[in-house]
């Protein structure tokens, strides 16, 4: 079954070439993008859909979020607006909510979460483990995110749970817990900061699960300046998220780890030598009342961007990818044009799925080109400038995941 969309007043591809086409056309087939270019000379289809003078871009690659989890923290969300600081402790609330919460509850509130994001565009996601934090509870939680998700990142090293030692707790996590989540993970993280994990931890986290086979990520330098950018780097991780306090060796070491790297020839796959995408939140920024990250410093450096919801109960309670792109071109000085890329090809980036195969199931997403999964996002508005331009209305008028239209709400 073949659809062409036409009547597209502004086609942003992401392409490696960055073509934003005007009047133009795209044609999906099965799961695939098979013909995109001017409308007036598209091929003819078994359906087609009018788009009506309307936008179309990539939908979202949302590269970072949390959507295994149970339990409430509005009042911790409260008690921050009224000025109090956000430390990593409140993720011991939602781990006890968690571990009380029944396979088939955990599963039906992950479901809905991904089920919001999808109506708001969002055509890819990885989600963590981090609310189980024992071996069971991690498996568990791991299993879990395989069935609802595309991405699975395993962050056994999330928090140290009370009363346990943190070496022997770190010791559980590169070994017992980390063959436990295995059969069900892609990625490890680790939450590098003061009040998590110490930089040698850290360490000891990723040795032990590149040994293992996974593809890396850090949460790095978050609440202050720590070692979690150069540990990243060091590392090869696909991804260094939050970033929001870099001396200038972070935005150095993060510039170097892309210097002659080539968007067109990237070659795809977790483990392939690829920079350290440096994954902004702004979402997580504001409600967290940090400064926002230095998108705009990183990006001149030459850094590769993505931006990602951070979708949490504790800091980042948002699937709105849109909302973290409004806030990045209105906050962080970014245009449109890269505050668009960084959340679509930048989080294809951060996952290693910016390139592919041209077979099921191996196509790169994040972009709109023949060959690659159809995941397409219509707005309703004319350009994506509408995006920051009209910034908190919903403008998600249609959405194709793998070519499968879904619901919008
Ligand atoms: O990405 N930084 C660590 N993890 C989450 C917060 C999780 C929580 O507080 O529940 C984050 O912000």
């Amino acid at each position: 079954m073949s659809t062409l969309i036409t009547n597209i007043a502004e086609l942003t591809t992401q392409d490696a070439d960055h073509r934003v086409l005007k009047n133009a056309a795209v044609v999906i087939e099965g799961e695939r993008i098979s013909w995109l270019g001017a409308a007036a000379d598209a091929p003819a289809a078994d359906q087609a859909v009018d788009a009506g003078g309307r936008a179309v871009l990539p939908g979202w690659v949302d590269s970072h979020t949390h959507l295994i989890f149970a339990g409430d923290r509005t009042a911790e969300f409260e008690a921050r607006m009224a000025g109090e600081g956000y430390t990593a402790g409140g993720i011991a609330v939602t781990t006890a909510a968690t571990r009380s919460t029944s396979d088939f509850d955990l599963t039906r509130l992950a479901l809905g979460r991904v089920a919001e994001a999808v109506s708001q565009g969002t055509t890819y996601l990885e989600t963590k483990t981090g609310y189980g934090l024992d071996v069971e509870n991690e498996a568990r939680s791991a299993r879990i995110a395989s069935t609802v998700v595309d991405e699975v990142s395993y962050l056994g090293a999330h928090l140290v749970p009370a009363g346990l030692d943190a070496e022997e707790y770190t010791g559980l996590v590169c070994g017992p817990m980390l063959d436990a989540v295995r059969p069900y993970v892609r990625w490890a993280d680790v939450f590098c900061e003061r009040g998590a994990f110490s930089g040698e931890q850290s360490r000891r986290v990723l040795q032990a699960c590149r040994d293992a086979g996974l593809g890396l990520r850090v949460h790095g330098n978050q609440l202050g300046e720590g070692p979690g950018v150069q540990l990243a780097v060091e590392f090869g991780a696909a991804s260094v998220d939050h970033v929001n306090y870099l001396s200038a060796a972070d935005v150095d070491a993060l510039a170097d780890s892309w210097s002659g790297w080539d968007a067109g020839s990237g070659s795809g796959g977790a483990t392939a030598h690829r920079g350290t995408v440096a994954t902004c939140l702004p979402a997580c920024d504001l409600s967290t009342r940090q400064p926002l990250a230095p998108g705009r410093e990183l990006l001149d450096a030459g850094v590769q961007l993505a931006l990602a919801s951070n979708c949490n109960p504790g800091t980042s309670y948002t699937s709105s990818m849109a909302f973290c792109v409004a806030t990045a071109v209105l906050q962080m000085r970014l245009s449109v044009h890269e505050a668009v890329r960084a959340a679509t090809y930048g989080g294809a980036l951060a996952l290693g799925r910016e390139s592919g195969r041209d077979v099921d199931g191996e196509r790169a997403v994040g972009s709109i080109a023949v060959g690659h999964r159809a995941d397409l996002h219509l707005l309703n508005a004319p350009a994506a400038a509408h995006l920051a331009y009209r910034p908190g209305v919903p403008l998600t008028h249609a959405v194709w995941r793998a070519g499968v239209p879904q619901p919008v709400r």
